[in-house]
């Protein structure tokens, strides 16, 4: 029975500890595209991921592998992104696979992301195979490593097999153990059709592509097939397999990874998470955990030429076509003019839209500094929720402010604890609790504002532990803080794109850091500037930023023509990203200054 020769799996890991490049040697080593064809870290294939050397998007490749046994086997592998900005992609791909294999760097041993993904994959029942991975390296210690995740994870090591994937040692060993240890897929073919999405993409010919595991029945052309959570019914165009260029095939069936078009426009109308079901015949209940995605964090996004308003919102749809988790709503600011707020899961997502913006779009960009969704409670009983912050009601209106907190799990050694607990403490944390997870290795539960963590929170982490720590989170709940909205004056008028929100006890010295870093960033022109810093009408900071009149060029023979235009074209390119606040040239970096530390 076909089924019985199907395996599909995920590989896990802590970012950077080798996840692509074994999913790279995999590739090699069994039948799917020719050794000719192959190019690095052939699954990141977005221009981007492949420059950042990280996986964005998940892509499941099917492969056919000739065992020892002498069997072929279908070897469904679903690649996984491991930045936490994505965690619900991790989980809905592990969703759609009977195992994984989870690669942990032997020179680094078990990070935070390694527990984090341990227990995505033990919450969907999956058989997890331990690699250890890097063993080449000079520092790799394999038995410690492996004693490591024994004690720390409770995960049986004694067949974990020891790799290099980037020289391929021991891959041998994990294909076989994939055909050994995995179960095949179970799945009843005459039942009605149940599907699980896992990722979607946007193509300009085909619609939305959407990545399936079929669980339950059959799908094929022509069927009506519906989305249980959007209600959406849709007839299918194709169904196929990506090897890892797409293979229409006749049928998927129970068991089966693949791929299924359906003419389909808007991607809103098939989410990942949801269940795919027959229109006809549909399955009495969804599969389990379908969410909605939220965005975590919010900035307003303005091209720096007004008239590239429409270009931007143009790329903006073009961009949620490929990622439903992007979200964008037209708003005005009296300092840039007219752009878009936008939701982003999390920072490194906020600077892979801005990148991709610029790059594939040529657009030139303002970004203001993230905020997060505040609850705003008034005396009028009314609940506002605040992603800007320069839609926070006036001080005499608020009752109370609630922000969003997330539980962080820290995994750090011992030595380092003091240094952490205090970071947290100064970033207005909650202790949770701390559990040993050996005698020299802890995890530390702290409850810590969103705000904070989007801050400065991981570099300051990273810089007291000497990078020892790491870090996982997840969004908790909202809990009520003092928090205040500090203005910047710019020349005197309130510059609506700098204003932010801050806790009281930090407010003075956030407002005097913020000053003098415009200062610093906000070029001299030819009239003094005047910087304030302000709650309501209390000016808490000030200084002045000098005028300054000399051109450039003026010292400059005109017999050196050559040097004249350089330095001309040099102050043009400088202007870019620049944009005319009042009568003050702002640059791009002003409006993330407040995120800035030194
Ligand atoms: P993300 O995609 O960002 O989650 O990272 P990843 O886990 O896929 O890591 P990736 O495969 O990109 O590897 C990270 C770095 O480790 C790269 O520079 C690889 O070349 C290197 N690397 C991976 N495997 C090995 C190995 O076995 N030995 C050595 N020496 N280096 C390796």
């Amino acid at each position: 029975e076909r089924q019985q020769r199907i395996r599909n799996f995920s590989i896990v890991a802590h970012i950077d500890h080798g996840k692509s490049t074994l999913a790279d040697r995999i590739l090699e080593m069994t039948d799917s595209i020719s050794k000719r064809e192959m190019k690095n870290q052939i699954l990141d294939d977005m221009e981007l991921e492949r420059e950042r050397g990280i996986t964005i998007k998940l892509n499941a490749v099917a492969l056919t592998y000739h065992a020892q046994d002498g069997e072929d086997y279908i070897f469904h592998l679903i690649d996984t992104p491991g930045h936490v900005d994505f965690s619900y992609e991790v989980s809905r791909s592990l969703a759609a696979c009977e195992g994984a294999i989870l690669v942990v760097d032997a020179t680094q041993g078990v990070e935070a992301q390694t527990l984090a993904n341990v227990y995505l994959a033990l919450d969907n029942d999956l058989e997890i195979l331990p690699v250890i991975n890097k063993i080449d390296l000079p520092s790799a210690d394999a038995e410690g490593t492996k004693a490591q995740i024994e004690e720390e994870i409770g995960l049986d090591t004694s067949e974990a097999v020891d790799i290099s994937a980037k020289s391929g040692l021991g891959v041998d060993q994990v294909l076989e153990k994939i055909v050994q240890d995995i179960p095949a897929p179970t799945g009843d073919l005459e039942a009605p059709l149940k599907a699980l999405i896992f990722d979607s993409k946007y193509d300009d010919y085909r619609g939305v592509v959407l990545s399936v595991r079929v669980f339950e029945g059959t799908v094929k052309k022509g069927d009506q097939i519906k989305f249980v959570n959007s209600g959406a019914e849709y007839e299918v165009a194709e169904v196929g397999i990506n090897s890892p260029k797409p293979l229409a095939r006749d049928l998927l069936m129970a068991g089966d990874v693949g791929y299924i078009t359906a003419s389909i426009k808007d991607i809103k109308d098939a989410r990942v998470g949801d269940t795919i079901t027959a229109a006809n015949n549909p399955a009495p209940e969804a599969l389990h955990g379908y969410r909605q995605m939220q965005p975590m964090v919010y900035a307003g996004l303005y091209p720096t030429d007004n008239a590239k308003f429409n270009d931007l919102r143009e790329a903006l749809e073009k961009l949620q076509l490929n990622d439903a988790s992007l979200t964008f709503e037209p708003e005005s600011s009296q300092a840039l003019g007219f752009g878009f707020r936008c939701g982003f899961l999390g920072m490194l997502h906020m600077d892979v839209i801005q990148e991709r913006l610029e790059r594939e779009f040529n657009l030139d960009l303002i970004t203001t500094a993230p905020s997060v969704t505040y609850h705003v409670y008034q005396h009028d009983g009314e609940m506002l929720e605040v992603e800007n912050p320069a839609e926070m009601p006036d001080v005499t209106l608020i009752k109370s402010i609630e922000e969003p907190f997330v539980k962080a799990s820290i995994m750090v050694p011992n030595d380092y604890v003091g240094a952490v607990m205090e970071l947290c403490q100064r970033k207005r944390g909650q202790f949770d609790t701390m559990e040993y997870l050996s005698d020299t290795r802890v995890n530390v539960i702290y409850h810590i504002p969103l705000a904070e963590i989007i801050y400065d929170f991981f570099d300051r982490l990273k810089s007291s532990t000497r990078g020892y720590a790491s870090l996982d989170y997840e969004i908790d709940d909202y809990r009520p803080s003092d928090l205040v909205k500090i203005d910047i004056l710019l020349n005197g008028d309130r510059v609506d794109a700098l204003s932010f929100i801050s806790h009281r006890s930090f407010a003075e010295e956030r407002g005097r850091e913020i000053a003098s870093k415009l200062k610093k960033i906000i070029p001299r022109q030819n009239f003094e500037i005047p910087i304030q810093a302000a709650i309501g009408s209390k000016i808490i900071a000030r200084t002045n930023i000098k005028a300054y009149r000399k051109d450039v060029t003026a010292r400059i023979h005109t017999g050196d023509p050559d040097r004249r235009a350089k330095l001309l074209d040099k102050q043009k390119r400088g202007k870019k990203r620049m944009k005319a606040v009042g009568r003050v040239e702002v640059p791009q970096a002003a409006f993330m200054a407040v995120l800035q530390t030194d």
